[in-house]
Order: C-alpha cells, then sequence, then structure tokens
C-alpha cells in the first residue's frame, strides 16, 4: 500500500513552502540526554516497513535546534514537571478501597518497560488497550476510584510518569496472533484518506516526509516521543490527541480519544517504530 500525492489541496500547501531543500532529517544531530544517555534518533526500518522506508526517524531530527536542545537536558525539558506530577498521584491514595497504585505496584520504576509494549491485547484477549485502559481498570475495579477522562490532566501526567520508566527501550509492540485483526485494522486507516482534503496519514507521513507544510517540517508521524510535551499547547501532548489534531488538519472528524480505532491505529503506528526506543517524554513544536 501506497499512496501518491493526489490531494491538489496538499499539492497547494506543499508548494507554497519552497525555500531551501529542507528535505531530509538532521543529517547528524545526536539524542544525548544530561551528557549521559544516548538515545538512538534512527534506525533500521521494521520489517513490515522496509518496502516504504530503509530507515525510521525519530521526529526529534525534523525539529529547529532550539527545540531539539530542550529535549537535551531533563532540567529544561518542560515535560519533567508533568512526570513529576505523576508520580504524586502514583504515590495519592484514592477511592474507596484507601489504596494508591504503589500499594501494590510499589515503586513508579515497576513500570519500566510498560510504555514500550503498548497498545498491548488485554487480559481478557478480546480487545486491544493502550496504557490508559490500564491505568482506569485499576481505578475502577482494583481501587474503587473513578475512571480518569483520556486527555485529562491526571492521566497525562500518570502516562508521562510511566512513560519516563521506559526511557530507551525500544518500542517492542506485538502485531501477530491476537494482535493482528488490530493491526491490519490500524493500518487500513493509516491509508484511509479523510477529511475535506482527501489525505491519508500515509500521504502526510509517508509521501512527503521531509518536505515543508506550511511552517512544519513533515516527519515520519513517530509515537515514540509520546506523551510529548507540544510548545505550540504549553501543555503534555497523548498519542491520540496528537493524530486528532492531524485529522482535523484534513478538515476531517477524529474519532474519539480512547476509541476503538485510535487504539487500532496506535498499535499500528506504533509498529512502524519498532526499533526506534522510547523517548519518554519528547518536546515538540
Ligand atoms: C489493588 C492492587 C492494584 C492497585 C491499587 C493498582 N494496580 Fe495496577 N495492576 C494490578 C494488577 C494485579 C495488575 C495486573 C497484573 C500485572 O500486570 O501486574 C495491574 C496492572 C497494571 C498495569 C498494566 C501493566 C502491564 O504490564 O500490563 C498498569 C499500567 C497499572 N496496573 C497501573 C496502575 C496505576 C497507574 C495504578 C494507580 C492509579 C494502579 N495500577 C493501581 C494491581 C493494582
Ligand atoms: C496534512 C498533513 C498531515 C496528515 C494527513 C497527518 N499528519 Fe501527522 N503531523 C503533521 C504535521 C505537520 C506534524 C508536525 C510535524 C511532524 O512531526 O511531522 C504532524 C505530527 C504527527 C505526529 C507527531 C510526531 C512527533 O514525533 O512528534 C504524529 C504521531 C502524527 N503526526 C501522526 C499522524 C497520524 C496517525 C495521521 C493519520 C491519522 C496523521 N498524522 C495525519 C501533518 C499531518
Amino acid at each position: 500500500m501506497s499512496l501518491r500525492p493526489r490531494s491538489p489541496l496538499l499539492a497547494a500547501i506543499l508548494a507554497l513552502a519552497t525555500g531551501p531543500a529542507l528535505a531530509d532529517p538532521h543529517p547528524d544531530a545526536e539524542l544525548v540526554i544530561n551528557d549521559e544517555i544516548e538515545l538512538a534518533t534512527r534506525a533500521p526500518a521494521p520489517d513490515h516497513l522496509k518496502e516504504v522506508f530503509d530507515t525510521v526517524y525519530s521526529g526529534w531530527l525534523f525539529r529547529t535546534d532550539e527545540t531539539r536542545a530542550l529535549e537535551m537536558d531533563d532540567f529544561d525539558n518542560p515535560a519533567m514537571v508533568f512526570a513529576d506530577m505523576g508520580v504524586d498521584l502514583w504515590n495519592a491514595a484514592d477511592g474507596s478501597e484507601g489504596k494508591s497504585c504503589a500499594s501494590c505496584h510499589e515503586g513508579i520504576e515497576s513500570m519500566k518497560g510498560v510504555r514500550a509494549s503498548m497498545p498491548k491485547i488485554n487480559p481478557a484477549g478480546n480487545d486491544i488497550w493502550s496504557v490508559e485502559n490500564f491505568v482506569n481498570t485499576c481505578r475502577t475495579d482494583r481501587m474503587g476510584a473513578e475512571a480518569w477522562k483520556w486527555n485529562s490532566p491526571q492521566m497525562k501526567q500518570m502516562t508521562s510518569a510511566i512513560s519516563l520508566q521506559s526511557r530507551g527501550m525500544p518500542i517492542s509492540v506485538k502485531i501477530d496472533g491476537p494482535a493482528e485483526p488490530y493491526w491490519e485494522q490500524g493500518k487500513e486507516i493509516y491509508y484511509t484518506r479523510y477529511g475535506q482534503l482527501e489525505l491519508a496519514c500515509a500521504s502526510c507521513h509517508e509521501v512527503n516526509m521531509g518536505k515543508m507544510i506550511r511552517a512544519d517540517h513533515l516527519s515520519q508521524g513517530q509515537i515514540n516521543g509520546f506523551p510529548t510535551y507540544r510548545l505550540a499547547d504549553a501543555g503534555i501532548v497523548s498519542i491520540h490527541q496528537r493524530f486528532s489534531g492531524c485529522i482535523r488538519d484534513t478538515r476531517g472528524e477524529p474519532f474519539e480519544a480512547g476509541s476503538p480505532e485510535f487504539r487500532a491505529l496506535e498499535l499500528y503506528v506504533a509498529s512502524r517504530g519498532m526499533t526506534l526506543p522510547v523517548e519518554g517524554l519528547a518536546v515538540r513544536q
């Protein structure tokens, strides 16, 4: 499945953004955090993507020098405050059982590896769950607490704290066995054209990767950096929030955050970056 840029509107938008050939990801920038944690931002494409790309790139390589610098030092990274708030929530008792996450899971470090494996098949084996679903199941079924809304500040703080524990671990989602139908559904969505502009995810992030669209440099749309601090929103953006924003840019009607469609899409997009490490809180414009 591959797409040619057929939309005349997209052609017009892309054509407007002329100027120097800003066609590629940064050729040699290296992501080293706090001068010690080296995170690969270029990796061989996973097998299922080999016909499309040789190399997968972190979105970090497509950002400006200033934005990239913010992710290189946890002191400067504005996302870290939210992860700290997530750890506070982790330790706070809530709900009718008087329990906190720590009552059962002990330290937040016990979440190491969790973000790298998400989304995955749920314990009942009949659905694909994002980390948000696991968090809410513990809240409602094990703590007697209310579910958090998908994009609520609390949920994003918690997923930020959880994600940070997997920093540097390659994305390792399962895409075969019971996950396969969800992966296929996600792939279908990825290549479906949405909105008045009739654009698929692939129209921008595959066919036109590296080009400028308005003032933005198109990346491969990888999710290994999520949750992400977006300077434009002055806050944390969840994976599904980013998907919604992109579909809205096509003047289309996005699926709901947490919907089956977005969870399937999340699995497929995660699998496109399977060789990239979890950045555990990226910073983007
Ligand atoms: C009463 C005990 C209990 C409490 C309290 C609890 N959990 Fe859990 N949690 C479990 C059990 C049991 C599982 C399923 C088995 C496992 O994976 O450890 C689980 C699974 C999870 C998973 C999925 C892990 C994986 O690898 O699949 C996440 C994420 C999680 N919990 C987060 C939280 C968060 C966040 C909180 C607090 C808001 C919380 N839990 C509170 C017992 C609890
Ligand atoms: C009209 C073009 C366009 C379409 C269509 C589009 N996006 Fe995007 N997307 C962008 C732009 C522009 C950005 C910000 C710059 C970048 O990272 O590419 C972005 C960013 C992203 C990011 C953040 C990447 C990072 O590292 O921060 C993800 C993830 C993403 N898109 C996923 C998707 C998915 C999934 C779809 C299909 C539902 C989609 N996009 C459709 C234009 C588009």
